[in-house]
């Protein structure tokens, strides 16, 4: 666990390694190493606010990490090998030609900072979080603020071209289903990723600032939004926050496609004035994910066969209609599966009387549709789905009659559904005394 720290103080670096606020820096030299051990090994900026080294996750692996040290959560901002976590015995080294490489248990390289070709002469951790590699000359030659993974934080700034890309989920760091992205034709987007790809894939929320949007700044003040090349403020991502010396600051791109802005008190102090002791979010993007998510390929917030309700925190609340069950428990986002016999083609009209329709308020899979009528009676489309084996859902609405299909997708369910939802099924379950793992086909209004 034993490490060098020399601490020098050198004015003329510390503004062009910081140039907005003048902080001191400790100085880890070439050939210093970490070990991914039980022991919390770390190199901590001289404020013990941030800590660069192993941090161990939910499976027993390490990432190489940085996170917030002062805080009993030890949250990461930063990850070098999220999609690569290593196992105990692994070592991160700053060699003697200024190389900082991971190796893994079996001392295979799996990961290493570019600096394209030229030589750190020596790495810092520095107070607000960024690790850098640089040279006596005071040129940063490698940044972790500039190869972001989830999080940004005061005082980073992205340029066109990056993206923060979601984790799969709360635990799992590897790159999830949601990425957002400055792209370089200056639009700010957040967009769905074509997993297991990272590239985007359909976005639902844009800056719509193509050809003026130049970089995202997170500045000292705690304020993110969007600039152009002149300084104007293009848009606004998080206007009014608590001041950063009272709270961390951190916002990140969440492993359920919403970009939020958090705050965490610094002094226990701010308890009394209503701020518990943990991350609260502060602002959102977007909205309403449930309703703004909306993808023809894909299956929407919360995958195929679910729908999705906006539940605390702007979080996607996921459900899955009755006589469906979660494909994954521990992933509901990765949708809902049939849990009965499908309706036989061969004997439609007799099978009919096996299925029977539940009236459903406010909810809708806008996307799923194959078959549309006018000027129906509900009766009519009730009648209509039921002997149509090809009919999962229908819709009826002012005289209108829709039949979905399956998979179903972009299911949304608007307010006072998830109340009459629950009665429903309760009487249901009642009425059919058990014959409900085959009543598939609802009816909505
Ligand atoms: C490492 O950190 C964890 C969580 O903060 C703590 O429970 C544990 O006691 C620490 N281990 C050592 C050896 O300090
Ligand atoms: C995290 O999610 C990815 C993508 O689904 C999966 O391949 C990986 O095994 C998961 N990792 C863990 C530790 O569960
Ligand atoms: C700055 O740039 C923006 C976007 O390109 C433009 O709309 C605005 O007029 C410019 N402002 C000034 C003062 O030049
Ligand atoms: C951060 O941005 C806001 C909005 O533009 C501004 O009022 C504030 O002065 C800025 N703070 C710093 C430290 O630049
Ligand atoms: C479906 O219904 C049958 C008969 O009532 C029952 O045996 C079976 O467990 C049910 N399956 C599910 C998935 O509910």
């Amino acid at each position: 666990m034993a490490f060098r720290l020399i601490c020098f103080l050198f004015p003329l670096l510390l503004t062009q390694l910081c140039s907005t606020t003048v902080q001191s820096y400790q100085i880890i030299s070439l050939g210093l190493s970490l070990t991914a051990l039980d022991d919390n090994t770390s190199w901590p900026s001289p404020s013990g606010e941030f800590a660069f080294g192993f941090q161990k996750i939910e499976n027993g692996c390490f990432l190489l990490a940085i996170w917030f040290d002062k805080i009993p959560e030890k949250t990461i901002v930063w990850s070098a090998n999220r999609n690569n976590p290593v196992k105990r015995g692994s070592n991160v080294m700053l060699t003697e030609d200024g190389r900082l490489v991971l190796n893994d248990q079996n001392g295979k390289s799996i990961w290493r900072a570019d600096t394209a070709g030229r030589r750190p002469a020596f790495a810092a951790m520095l107070d607000n979080g960024n690790f850098v590699l640089a040279n006596y000359d005071s040129d940063n030659l490698w940044d972790s603020f500039s190869q972001p993974t989830d999080t940004i934080l005061p005082a980073q700034t992205l340029i066109q071209g990056s993206k923060l890309i979601a984790r799969y989920s709360t635990k799992n760091y590897s790159t999830g289903r949601f990425v957002f992205t400055l792209k370089s034709d200056g639009n700010l987007e957040l967009c769905t990723t074509a997993f297991p790809f990272d590239y985007d894939d359909s976005c639902y929320w844009s800056s719509k600032t193509g050809g003026s949007g130049f970089r995202v700044i997170f500045n000292q003040s705690g304020e993110i939004y969007l600039e152009a090349k002149n300084k104007t403020m293009l848009t606004n991502l998080s206007p009014i926050v608590p001041s950063t010396q009272d709270f961390y600051h951190k916002a990140i791109l969440e492993y359920d496609g919403v970009f939020r802005h958090y705050v965490y008190p610094k002094h226990p102090s701010l308890r009394d004035a209503g701020w518990p002791m943990k991350w609260s979010p502060v602002s959102f993007l977007p909205l309403n994910i449930c309703l703004q998510l909306t993808e023809n390929e894909g299956g929407g917030a919360c995958g195929f066969n679910s729908y999705c309700s906006l539940g605390d925190n702007h979080r996607p609340n996921c459900k899955c209609p009755p006589g469906y069950t979660f494909l994954d428990s521990d992933d509901v986002m990765k949708g809902c599966k049939q849990e009965f016999v499908s309706q036989n083609c061969e004997e439609a009209s007799q099978a009919a009387d096996l299925f029977h329709l539940e009236a459903k308020e406010n909810t809708d899979w806008p996307f799923s549709d194959y078959g549309h009528f006018k000027t129906v009676s509900e009766d009519w489309c009730r009648n209509a789905c039921l002997n149509d084996c090809f009919c999962a859902v229908a819709i009826f609405r002012n005289g209108e009659c829709w039949k979905k299909r399956i998979p179903l997708s972009n299911g949304r369910c608007f307010s006072g559904c998830v109340l009459l939802w629950l009665w429903e099924n309760k009487e249901d379950s009642v009425r059919n005394n058990g014959a409900r793992n085959k009543s598939a086909k609802f009816h909505l209004q």
